[in-house]
């Protein structure tokens, strides 16, 4: 059993993950904005997150709750496509959320995946990080909030098992080739991902069950379920996870 310090709330679907998640999203950033003039978040792709960002601009509660000029949003990974193809994070969460938002264009930093030189798009993201956080070249930037999906073989973010950028240690933002998509992922680091202050990891379905048992209570075995990288260096760690995806879980 890990024993890192987290916590984790069941839900009884992927809806009321998504909105536990919104909820909390809008707390934390209002908490935080009492203290400084901006905020950082690093957005996930997938499924749950989806319904997240959708709840955050069509709940009307949640949207006018939200300073959406004093937030910063970032990617935790992304595909090697276009900004307007259908597989793009960053049309995903425009389409379900930042389109329908007052956010300026200015705190959109989407990964500039239109480049055909996956290492370049890397390269040039973390200049963008270092830029937005004031920071030099070896520094660690530090997430306000980190949202994180899981897949059913336990990736998170663009950290696929068996990949080679579960071994990177000095880079903020890697091209990672994953071999069973034959492409190109961009993602950051677990380095960079671990120095935030607030990580949340949005889980449904069923088809996680098994995969999420080993991680949160297995050994560890980080390259063939790379979620169990993600352990923060100073922040909290906290699983929203559905009744379907915590039924193999032992210590609920
Ligand atoms: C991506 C993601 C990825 C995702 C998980 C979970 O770009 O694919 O960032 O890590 O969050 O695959 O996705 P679902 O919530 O759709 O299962």
């Amino acid at each position: 059993m890990r024993t890192i310090n987290r916590e984790m709330q069941i839900f009884e679907n992927g809806e009321a993950v998504s909105r536990a998640a919104a909820e909390l999203l809008v707390s934390l950033a209002l908490e935080k904005l009492k203290s400084k003039d901006f905020i950082a978040v690093a957005l996930s792709g997938g499924s749950t997150p989806k319904t997240m960002f959708a709840m955050l601009a069509d709940d009307a509660a949640l949207r006018d709750q939200m300073p959406w000029d004093r937030v910063h949003f970032f990617w935790g990974d992304e595909r090697h496509v276009p900004p307007d193809h259908t597989d793009s994070n960053y049309r995903m969460a425009n389409e379900a959320m930042l389109s329908k938002v007052s956010v300026p264009s200015g705190n959109i930093h989407r990964i500039q995946t239109e480049n055909p030189d996956a290492g370049k798009i890397a390269d040039d993201y973390e200049i963008e990080l270092l830029d937005h956080f004031k920071l030099e070249s070896g520094q660690l930037p530090t997430f306000d909030c980190v949202l994180l999906g899981m897949g059913p073989d336990g990736h998170t973010a663009s950290l696929f098992p068996g990949t080679k950028a579960l071994h990177e240690r000095e880079r903020l933002v890697v091209t990672n080739w994953v071999e069973k998509f034959q492409s190109h992922r961009i993602t950051m680091t677990a380095r960079l991902l671990n120095n935030a202050d607030q990580i949340i990891f949005l889980v449904s379905g069923e088809e996680k069950a098994d995969s999420l048992q080993v991680v949160l209570e297995g050994e560890t075995q980080a390259d063939l379920y790379p979620s169990q990288l993600i352990e923060p260096t100073h922040g909290k760690l906290l699983w929203l996870v559905d009744q379907a995806a915590a039924k193999q879980l032992k210590g609920k």
